[in-house]
């Protein structure tokens, strides 16, 4: 599948085959393709626990249940726990150090003299700032939307679920005090046909993105448009006519209850 099909067919799907496991193979995929996302100063503080409900505790998995979509988490075979390890910063001068050494930053004879007297007390300076929230989640959900793609790619399907229980799955998963959990992503084989009930609605393109300076709408070319329907970026827009019967058919089969939003 094309990088554009792959993008195009990313749904959030809340409905998996709790019966099918999903080959720890792909999930070491996902994990590649997230370790070698791009990381301000190159720090890499994606960290991930993943849950297999096959092998976990009971505790663990008690763990993850949350009181917000809980069915989706039972439904799953797998949940990856992301967290930012903010610890991470300390050794920020090393991964400058080594970036300069792979010839990604800097060149010329000065480049060491300057990394070392100029960028790395800069950082230093600005240490703690730099593991509150901000920079370090913009990486992290880097790693995570490529892990994101590549599970996709693999026939599988994920949703991203915040949880109010946050320091209780730090606790219960054995996490580093310098973890910060960031979210649950649920993975499995979808029960939802691929579509699931269509692309979902997103605001109006010229309205989110501006050129030189905002107020001035980025003009939208439409064979561009074009373009990327063809490749299947863009898909049919939700709701599908049938999705209504779909959702009847999903809960019966997996025996939700209630109305799924809680
Ligand atoms: C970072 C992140 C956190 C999310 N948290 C939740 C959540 O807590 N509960 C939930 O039902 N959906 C959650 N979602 C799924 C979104 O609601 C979903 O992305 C949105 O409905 C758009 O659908 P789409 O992903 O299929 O385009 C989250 C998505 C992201 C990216």
């Amino acid at each position: 599948m094309e990088l554009r099909e792959v993008i195009g067919r990313r749904r959030s799907i809340r409905f998996l085959l709790p019966h099918r496991p999903v080959e720890p193979e792909k999930i070491q995929r996902m994990l590649e393709a997230a370790r070698i996302a791009s990381h301000w100063g190159n720090v890499q503080s994606l960290r991930a626990v993943v849950v297999f409900r096959d092998s976990a505790t009971p505790e663990q998995l008690a763990a993850l249940q949350a009181p917000i979509a809980g069915f989706q988490i039972r439904l799953a075979p797998v949940v990856i726990v992301w967290y930012i390890d903010t610890a991470a910063v300390d050794e920020q001068s090393d991964r400058l150090r080594e970036l300069l050494a792979a010839g990604a930053l800097g060149f010329g004879e000065g480049k060491h003299d300057a990394l070392e007297k100029q960028l790395i007390p800069v950082f230093d300076s600005i240490r703690d700032k730099l593991k509150e929230p901000g920079l370090g989640e913009l990486d992290c959900g880097q790693g995570i939307a490529q892990a994101t793609l590549m599970a996709y790619e693999q026939g599988l399907g994920t949703c991203c679920l915040g949880s109010p229980n946050l320091d209780k799955i730090r606790a219960a998963l054995g996490l580093p005090d310098n973890g910060r959990v960031l979210l649950l992503q649920t993975v499995g084989y979808p029960a939802e046909s691929w579509e699931a009930g269509g692309q979902r609605p997103r605001q109006p393109f010229e309205d989110l993105f501006h050129m030189n300076a905002y107020g001035n709408p980025f003009p939208r070319d439409p064979e561009v448009v074009s373009e990327l329907t063809r490749d299947k970026l863009f898909t049919r827009p939700a709701p599908l006519p049938w999705r209504e019967a779909e959702l009847a058919y999903l809960q019966k089969a997996l025996g939700i209850k209630g109305h799924g939003l809680l």
